[in-house]
């Protein structure tokens, strides 16, 4: 695919390959030592405006970050006024790009009207997409392709998006009922770009320079986010822009410690083994037989354990 540079409207963003928001792994620690491989955009994990409005210490550290140029900041909320007071917050007061989460499938957040429950209540949407671009921020949107299988609301919720005042749109190419699984909609997304002029980024199974090549065939989308596939191999971006760096495993290895000492000296040590044990399986899939070698990483409860550990095994 061609990587360029492009606009969220008069907010620059150096290239067009995003790494997409996930909670639990795209933290402050994982975004740092990512960010230079190529990434154009990340974004925070998705933070609760009404969690900032009522001085959450969780949800503020969800913010971190010191790369804002590379970084939006991904809030989530089904009220105008909560909503529209987190992206004029303090906390907020650094991001030129604050992205809102309308796509999230998981059962505690649809249940309060809020992520994906969106895609159903586009009226809302477009409420709560028009209060916060009155802060005068440049506001961007997540969706997903619907609830159910076979619905199909990108077209429409993009044009609602774009007359709302929104500066651009990614759109998971799944509905919620899919949650992560299947072939993203291709059709579903390049009718959404065929209907709105801000830029269309799609989103959903890229592993490979072949899938992000595919997706942009497909959907003529202006770029790409990629999730699961970035924390598999960091080094997709470097690789889809035709940079020398590849993900064998010495890189790999090397990007796994590098990741390991940032969270070390963000949280210490006992707590950087911890959050790393859900990376494990990732760094070590192009391991042969390494089942008991993670499990023996998994039990580790010190930084430099685990540092031993992936220089004895990776
Ligand atoms: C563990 C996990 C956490 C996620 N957290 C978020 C989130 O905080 N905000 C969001 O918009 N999407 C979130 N997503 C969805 C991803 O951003 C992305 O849309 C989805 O995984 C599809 O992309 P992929 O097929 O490249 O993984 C999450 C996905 C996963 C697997």
């Amino acid at each position: 695919m061609k990587v360029h540079a492009l606009k969220s409207g008069d907010t620059p963003i150096c290239n067009n390959l995003f790494l997409a928001p996930m909670a639990g792994f795209t933290d402050y620690a994982f975004r740092s030592v990512i960010l230079p491989l190529g990434v154009g955009l990340s974004f925070t994990e998705l933070t609760s405006a009404k969690g900032l409005y009522y001085g959450g210490k969780n949800n503020y550290a969800l913010l971190r970050t010191d790369d804002y140029e590379k970084t939006a900041a991904q809030i989530f909320g089904n009220d105008p006024y909560f909503m529209r007071w987190a992206v004029e917050s303090e906390y907020l007061k650094n991001y030129k790009i604050i992205d809102i989460n309308m796509g999230c499938p998981v059962p505690k957040i649809v249940k309060n009207g809020e992520g994906s429950a969106f895609l159903s209540d586009i009226k809302l949407a477009e409420t709560i997409v028009k209060e916060c671009v009155k802060s005068g921020k440049t506001i961007t949107v997540k969706i997903r392709t619907g609830i159910k299988y076979g619905d199909d609301v990108a077209a429409e919720f993009a044009k609602m998006a774009e007359g709302a005042g929104a500066k651009l749109i990614t759109i998971h190419g799944r509905v919620r009922e899919a949650y992560y699984s299947g072939e993203p909609d291709y059709n579903a997304i390049l009718r959404a770009k065929n209907s709105v002029k801000i830029p269309v980024i799609a989103n959903g199974g890229i592993f490979t320079e072949a899938d992000a090549d595919l997706m942009i065939d497909k959907t003529g989308a202006d770029g790409v986010m990629i999730a699961r596939g970035a924390i598999a191999n960091p080094f997709i971006f470097s690789e889809i822009k035709g940079e020398k760096i590849t993900g064998d495993v010495q890189t790999i290895k090397d990007f796994a410690i590098k990741h390991l000492r940032k969270e070390a000296g963000i949280s210490g040590s006992q707590r950087a083994a911890v959050e790393f044990r859900k990376f494990i399986t990732y760094y070590f899939k192009s391991v042969e037989n390494s089942k008991a070698k993670r499990a023996e990483l998994m039990l580790s409860d010190s930084a430099e354990k685990t540092e031993e550990l992936l220089n004895k095994y990776l």
